[in-house]
């Protein structure tokens, strides 16, 4: 096959690579334990789930979806953002459906990125932020996020040259890998370095919800300016765990909006409009679900560090999202660490490399598998160090 030029650029996904380890594992007998990749154990709440068996019952969501998204949907982010973040959105012009944020946050770079342009992701970061630009024939370029700062990327350090090819910036908070939350004014300087430099500024808002000690996160849209500069995408799948249900939503200034769409109603058609009536209702109904969900991750966040402590690992208990960045150990790098602990300990961590280099020298532990495998993948690692 003659493959084009742009895949020989292109990695395999980082937990692809995972998956892959884990499976000849698995094959061999061995009880692997995964606090790998960010997807929920516990199941999306019953009354999601029944409101799904409704809508897919219904034949009028057979057919082809409306290829803006249905006006339920959009008008039910809107009033999301606006109970929740105060934020005022135009459901016709500043909402539009995504396949997930991660489709969102691959199809953006086609949309600002030409040969030549450089898109600048947080490093560590998700790795789409590197691997959406390369599809798109542009080039990624990691901003560093440093521990010293909390874990926010220094803007003034990124040299002049490179500020000035760039058409593009991801940024993530609640942060995943790192756990960080956004702190002092970062998003107000985030605004006035995308208008000053005329720079789309996508804030990925994928984990606003899961927050633990009474931290609220807020949106990048609060900020005076943002919509002016930028977009944020918005998923329902750590909210709701509803990993497997791929929705969300890119919500935020209207000329980025229509552009997303014109590049999205060419390559597909739209979401089952089952899954928009039921993620509507999901935003509209109680969020005690939510809040539950928040006290489960609140509690194993609390065993982790706890049990990271007794092995001579200290971090600081994140304040959100559903992962602990952890330090390796004197002698270990991130690949050498993580490699150990799936090949002594039958645990899977992926190692901080994976997410940029600035993630070197650390592994990312997700809080998704239940408290006692928690607990007996932590037991193994002591075991083992
Ligand atoms: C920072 C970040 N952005 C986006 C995503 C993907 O979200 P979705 O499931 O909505 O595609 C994830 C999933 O882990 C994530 O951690």
């Amino acid at each position: 096959m003659r493959f084009s030029h742009r895949m020989d650029g292109l990695p395999p996904y980082l937990f692809a690579e995972i998956e892959r380890k884990v499976a000849a594992k698995k094959k061999e007998g061995v009880d692997v334990i995964s606090l790998g990749i960010g997807d929920p154990d516990t199941p999306t709440p019953p009354h999601i789930v029944e409101e799904m068996q409704r809508q897919v019952a219904d034949p009028v969501n057979h057919r082809y979806p409306n290829n803006k998204g249905l006006g339920e949907f959009r008008q039910a982010v809107a009033d999301f953002y606006k109970n929740r973040f105060g934020v005022e959105l135009d459901p016709e012009t500043e909402v539009f459906p995504l396949l997930g944020a991660k489709e969102g946050i691959a199809h953006i770079c086609f949309n600002f990125l030409d040969k030549g342009d450089v898109c600048l992701g947080a490093d560590p970061g998700y790795p789409v932020y590197a691997s959406g630009p390369i599809l798109a024939g542009g080039e990624a370029v990691p901003v560093p996020l440093r521990a010293e700062l909390d874990f926010q990327p220094d803007l003034h350090a990124i040299p002049e040259s490179i500020v000035k090819s760039s058409k593009l910036l991801f940024v993530n908070y609640p942060n995943n890998p790192t756990g960080a939350v956004i702190k002092n004014d970062f998003f107000e300087h985030l605004v006035e370095f995308g208008r000053r430099n005329d720079i789309c500024i996508i804030h990925d808002n994928a984990y606003s919800e899961i927050t633990f000690d009474g931290y609220v996160a807020p949106s990048f849209l609060e900020t005076p300016g943002a919509k002016d500069v930028g977009i944020e995408f918005y998923s329902l799948s750590k909210t709701y765990n509803m990993t497997g249900w791929r929705i969300g939503a890119a919500v935020g200034n209207a000329e980025v909006i229509e552009s997303l769409w014109r590049l999205k109603t060419n390559m597909d058609s739209g979401m089952f409009q089952a899954l928009q009536r039921t993620a509507a209702f999901a935003m509209n109904s109680s969020q005690q679900c939510v809040r539950d969900m928040c006290a489960i991750y609140q509690r194993r966040r609390d065993l982790v560090t706890g049990a990271l402590k007794e092995i001579g690992i200290d971090v600081i208990p994140p304040q959100g999202t559903i992962y602990i960045w952890v330090p390796v150990p004197d002698g270990y790098t991130s690949a050498s660490f993580a490699d150990m602990v799936l090949d002594k300990c039958a645990v899977v961590v992926p190692p901080g490399s994976g997410y940029g280099p600035s993630g070197e020298g650390f592994v990312r532990i997700s809080l998704t598998a239940p408290d006692e495998r928690i607990l007996e993948a932590l037991d193994r690692i002591k075991e083992n160090l």
